[in-house]
């Protein structure tokens, strides 16, 4: 089965939506079943894949770990190290079998029922080299914004002419506010981009912020991240519950995926803004 034919039927009204937990078990990766697979590993384990190389050079999750996952790195460091990778990015991850970017679209495309796609403008939050942009594109969203702190990863994205602001700036680095004011967006992504070092808990305020009542939020996570590691398991799932609970916004779904990258599954949190 294609996993893009298994979809979850939503309700894009804050107070009819009730929220769903779908554990997408009978997808398939294109490269292996998760539970049987000799790569499926953990992310901090050194697996070769022989397709993602840079400057020459084979690229492990290893290699990964050290240079993006370390605490030690810090979230500055990595934006330098996202710099140095911008232009092998797409490369790499392809050969991680990275399907994230098409799990973002689909879940926003469902949770926005009828509403037109074009007439919608969408941030992409931690945007990258533009793969979800230029998946949203693809799927009929053209009124999109970028922002990601890399600027070596922006000029990537630049130069897909597909973005119309790209910003370069961090999300919850400190206290400090975006300069984009509140309730600018019908819609927001952002895949893969919170977890150690990059987007932490507290990011979701300004997701939130920047969000017209009605509109979504669609945040692609590694299960890892949400269930495993320091500062994100025990912390952003009640934040995000406590946003619900506060009235903020309403959980539309909750769905676990199991090709997020070729060893690692994801979680997709789908929220409207109240
Ligand atoms: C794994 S990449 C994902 C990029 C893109 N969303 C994709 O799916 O290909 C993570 C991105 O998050 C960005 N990032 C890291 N920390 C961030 C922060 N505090 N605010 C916004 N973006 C951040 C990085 O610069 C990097 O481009």
């Amino acid at each position: 089965m294609e996993p893009s034919s298994i979809l979850f039927t939503v309700q894009p009204v804050c107070h009819t939506v009730s929220a769903s937990s779908v554990v997408l078990s009978s997808v398939v990766s294109e490269t292996c079943r998760l539970s049987s697979c000799p790569r499926a590993t953990s992310f901090s384990q050194t697996v070769p894949v022989s397709a993602a190389t840079m400057s020459g050079k084979k690229v492990t999750t290893e290699y990964l770990h050290k240079t993006f996952l370390d605490p030690n790195v810090g979230m500055v460091g990595t934006t330098k190290a996202y710099d140095d990778l911008a232009e092998d990015y797409n490369k790499i991850v392809s050969g991680f079998q990275y399907k994230a970017p098409l799990r973002v679209v689909e879940a926003l495309t469902s949770a926005i029922g009828d509403r037109n796609r074009s007439e919608m403008k969408i941030m992409d939050l931690g945007c990258g080299t533009g793969l979800v942009g230029e998946a949203l594109y693809a799927a009929g969203f053209t009124q999109l914004d970028g922002l990601d702190p890399s600027q070596g990863m922006l000029d990537v994205a630049k130069s897909k002419g597909i973005y119309g602001e790209l910003l370069c700036a961090y999300v919850a680095l400190g206290d400090e506010k975006l300069a984009i004011p509140d309730n600018t967006y019908d819609g927001l992504t952002i895949c893969g981009s919170m977890g150690v070092n990059m987007v932490p808990p507290e990011g979701i305020y300004e997701m939130h912020r920047l969000v017209k009542p009605g509109g979504v939020i669609v945040n692609v996570v590694r299960q890892e991240t949400v269930n495993e590691i320091e500062g994100f398991k025990d912390r952003l799932e009640p934040m995000m519950q406590q946003m619900e609970a506060d009235g903020k916004w309403k959980l539309v779904s909750r769905v676990l995926f199991p090709d997020y990258l070729v060893d690692q599954g994801g979680v997709i949190f789908t929220h409207q803004v109240c």
